[in-house]
């Protein structure tokens, strides 16, 4: 049975429908919910048999832990067995935020939530439909990102149906949410914090908090570190169409987005361009083109990127020729998804 939409104003969400959705999160069923990085599939996190179904419904491997999300950092008690200083630090700054921070969980904590993992990843988000469902329903909420496992996540509660409609029991419209990718997940249980996965909080704010910062280095093969971070050992982001990552110097950029493009074309493949405002006008006529924002620009780029990847995707094309952006702040999360998407290892 495809899902029940209801629309919620995020400035004041309806009481009546808030209610709702909690009610079925507390009876074991799955809701949709906006927060301000993409939309999530949310269930009691502490419900096994209800976490059981986010993985069923996604198609999501057993061992790639799920996120749980807080109304606020009073619920950490329940979740997590201690709080180091560094993470109060960051709680006052980050929080509610795109923060996620992985701590030694508590034995409450089902092990179907964390993966098998000893620890467990939390954050409260900066959406008020968020938190005013989690505050509703009573307990912490478990939810990934609510896509089909490795596809581009949803950043519209369309994108959503388009891929659960018919493994969710309500869908909370709140219209496109404002980031547009995903948290940072930061490690708080190694000796120097370690990001696991770029996100909403760009590397540059940690490091300025916390002084010493490491980035795991998710694209390698290794075993343990696979292990530490489950969820980046899967193609991700992935459109249907092959996706084509232009990377090199800015100024040679639109002529070699052009020359892929050409060279494409004499294969007989129908092409699709993202390129930045400024490569945009000199993009050979005849290609799909979607603008992802000014080069410098990284919000507005990363709040069209997984909609333009689903749009261009559901374009019948066979290729899409994307185009890089410079690795600092909000774009290190954008050229990760974009590195992810291309399926390149490095
Ligand atoms: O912005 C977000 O984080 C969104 C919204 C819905 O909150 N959620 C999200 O969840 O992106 P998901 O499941 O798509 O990504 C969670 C990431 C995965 O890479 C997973 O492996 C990692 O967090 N993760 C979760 N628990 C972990 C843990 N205990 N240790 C290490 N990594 C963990
Ligand atoms: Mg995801």
């Amino acid at each position: 049975m495809p899902a029940r939409v209801q629309k919620v104003v995020p400035a004041a969400p309806d009481e009546g429908v808030i209610q709702e959705a909690a009610a079925i999160l507390v009876a074991g069923g799955l809701v949709a919910f906006p927060t301000e990085t993409v939309y999530g599939l949310g269930a009691n996190a502490m419900d096994a048999v209800a976490v059981a179904r986010i993985f069923a419904a996604k198609g999501r491997p057993a061992d790639n832990p799920i996120i749980v999300h807080l109304a606020d950092a009073s619920m950490l008690a329940g979740v997590v067995t201690s709080v180091p200083e560094r993470a109060r630090v960051l709680i006052a700054r980050c929080w509610p935020g795109p923060l996620t921070l992985v701590l030694p969980a508590s034995p409450a904590v089902p092990k179907v939530t964390r993966g098998g993992l000893p620890t467990v990843a939390v954050r409260v988000p900066a959406h008020r439909v968020a938190i005013a469902l989690i505050r509703a329903a009573g307990c912490p909420i478990a939810a990934p990102s609510a896509n089909l496992s490795g596809r581009p996540s949803p950043t519209t509660a369309q994108h959503v149906l388009a891929d659960l409609s018919d493994a969710v029991d309500l869908v909370l419209d709140s219209g496109p949410t404002p980031l547009g990718v995903e948290s940072t997940v930061l490690d708080l249980t190694r000796r120097v914090p370690t990001v696991l996965r770029h996100g909403g909080v760009p590397l540059e704010t940690l490091k300025e908090i916390l002084g010493r910062v490491s980035v795991a280095r998710t694209r390698g093969t290794g075993a343990a570190a696979l292990r530490r971070s489950p969820g980046t050992r899967y193609r991700h982001y992935a459109p249907r169409a092959d996706m084509i990552l232009v990377d090199g110097p800015y100024e040679r950029m639109a002529a070699e987005v052009a020359a892929v493009v050409g060279r494409l074309w004499s294969q007989g493949l129908r092409v699709g361009v993202m390129a930045t405002a400024e490569t945009a006008p000199t993009v050979p006529s005849g290609a799909v083109v979607r603008i992802m924002g000014r080069r410098d620009d990284a919000a507005t780029i990363a709040a069209r990127l997984f909609a333009q990847m689903r749009e261009l995707d559901s374009a019948g094309l066979d290729a899409i020729v994307v185009e890089a952006v410079p690795e600092r702040g909000l774009g290190r999360a954008v050229m990760d998804r974009l590195r992810r998407a291309a399926g390149v290892r490095k």
